[in-house]
């Protein structure tokens, strides 16, 4: 398969408009990030304001202790969202973000204006221009965010300003010694290109047949591994040239709770992922609808990571970054408790919404691969076995618990 650098074919997420795009599919995320991640993430953003905020708005008093009158030219903070979407999630970690900025001003009683230059960061293929009109009144600019949380308030002195950033980050897309702050939230799962050994009819790891890991064959699971760790690694090094000395990048990715996969802890990713998604290719080469040859070509370039894994790049790299937070989150719901009891009541909205979520996730890539029509009638395949796996959610086998990972990393001062 081809990589996603460069000019190879980029699958994207589905498209903005339809019913099946992330930006009205993106709920599981949205709950993941504000009921888990977020503390995490504000903790880390805090850090940055601390040290860049504060330390610089020192400077505007004399030696004497005396405030100086405030410098003409603002403080500037560069933050970037990598693999942002066009979903409303981008919207939310960047109001997130402005608010906490806003809130550190006033607490430190910081008296410099204060100019933030937000940039998303995606694939070529995202729709960006989506992104753009979901902001309000209109344009590509965040100053009505800003507006809106210091409304009666005069004189706050913040300006927020959005850019977009096409490009992989598995490559440099920003300038060197630029960036104050990177967040990269549930898009690391997403390889830069499917492990080549999977192809390979003489490797150990040839996966014919499949197109995902099975957790019978732990030499697939170590496929993954070698690619996830030469991605993570670009991934890590990409970013600590692009951040400022004492810059942080914050992750929050989807994860597993052992090494090895394992249906016990894995449950959601046994069941769709290994299972449902298994069958439903296996049930079209058996009718004839895709051949033989074309399911042994094709893998999902996705992989849930484990702390191990990720830990030996970050040793690699040791000498340019420390690591200020590494948590495993175990038994995260993927949804609301209501929500996910009325879906489990209803097998008929429980199947589309989670058809829709694998479509929004998934459906581009398949497209690229089978055509329109192949890929519909996959995901209709999918719908009806989703429907066929709902006895044993409700009977309490699984409820759908997923693992995240949160990591905070400093980029250290040279000494
Ligand atoms: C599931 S969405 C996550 C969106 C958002 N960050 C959130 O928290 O909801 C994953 C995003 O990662 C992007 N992505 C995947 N691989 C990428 C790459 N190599 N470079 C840049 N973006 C990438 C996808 O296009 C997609 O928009």
């Amino acid at each position: 398969m081809a990589s996603w650098d460069g000019n190879a074919k980029l699958p994207g997420l589905q498209h903005s408009r339809s019913s099946d795009s992330y930006s009205q599919n993106s709920g599981s995320q949205s709950h993941l990030f504000s009921q888990y991640c977020q503390p995490y993430f504000l903790r880390a953003l805090d850090c940055v304001i601390s040290t860049f905020l504060e330390q610089n708005d020192k400077t505007s008093y004399n030696a004497c202790g005396e405030a100086k009158p405030c410098r003409k030219s603002p403080l500037q903070l560069r933050i970037a969202d990598y693999g942002s979407s066009f979903g409303p999630t981008a919207l939310e970690h960047a109001t997130i973000g402005l608010r906490s900025v806003i809130a550190a001003k006033s607490s430190l009683k910081l008296c410099e204006k204060i100019e933030i230059q937000w940039m998303f960061c995606d694939l070529p293929g995202n729709d960006f221009n989506a992104l753009f009109r979901s902001f309000r009144p209109e344009g590509p600019q965040l100053q009505h965010i800003v507006k809106v949380i210091t409304e009666g308030v005069e004189g706050y002195g913040v300006k927020a300003f959005a850019a977009a950033v096409p490009g992989s980050f598995y490559s440099r897309v920003l300038q060197e010694n630029s960036l104050h702050f990177a967040t990269c939230t549930f898009s690391l799962h997403w390889l830069s290109q499917v492990p080549e050994d999977l192809l390979d009819k003489n490797s150990k790891s040839w996966n014919g047949g499949h197109i995902w890991i099975d957790s019978n064959r732990p030499e697939v699971l170590a496929a993954y591994v070698r690619q996830f760790q030469q991605d993570a690694k670009r991934f890590l090094q990409c970013r600590l040239e692009e951040m400022v000395e004492g810059g942080i990048l914050f992750i929050a990715a989807l994860s597993r709770k052992l090494s090895q996969t394992s249906p016990e802890t894995d449950m959601e990713f046994k069941m769709f992922w290994e299972d449902v998604l298994q069958c439903c290719w296996k049930e079209m080469v058996d009718e004839g609808i895709i051949g033989e040859q074309e399911m042994d070509m094709f893998n999902y370039p996705f992989f849930n990571l484990h702390p191990s894994e990720l830990q030996t790049v970050m040793d690699d790299l040791e000498n340019a970054l420390e690591v200020l937070t590494l948590e495993l989150l175990e038994d995260c719901l993927v949804l609301p408790v209501d929500v996910h009891k009325n879906l489990m009541s209803n097998v008929e909205a429980f199947a589309e919404m989670n058809t829709k979520r694998m479509a929004a996730l998934t459906k581009p890539l398949l497209r690229d691969y089978l055509g329109e029509s192949r890929t519909e009638d996959f995901f209709r395949r999918f719908h009806r076995k989703t429907i066929d796996k709902i006895d044993r959610l409700r009977h309490g086998e699984c409820s759908l618990p997923s693992v995240q990972i949160v990591i905070a990393i400093l980029r250290k001062l040279k000494q």
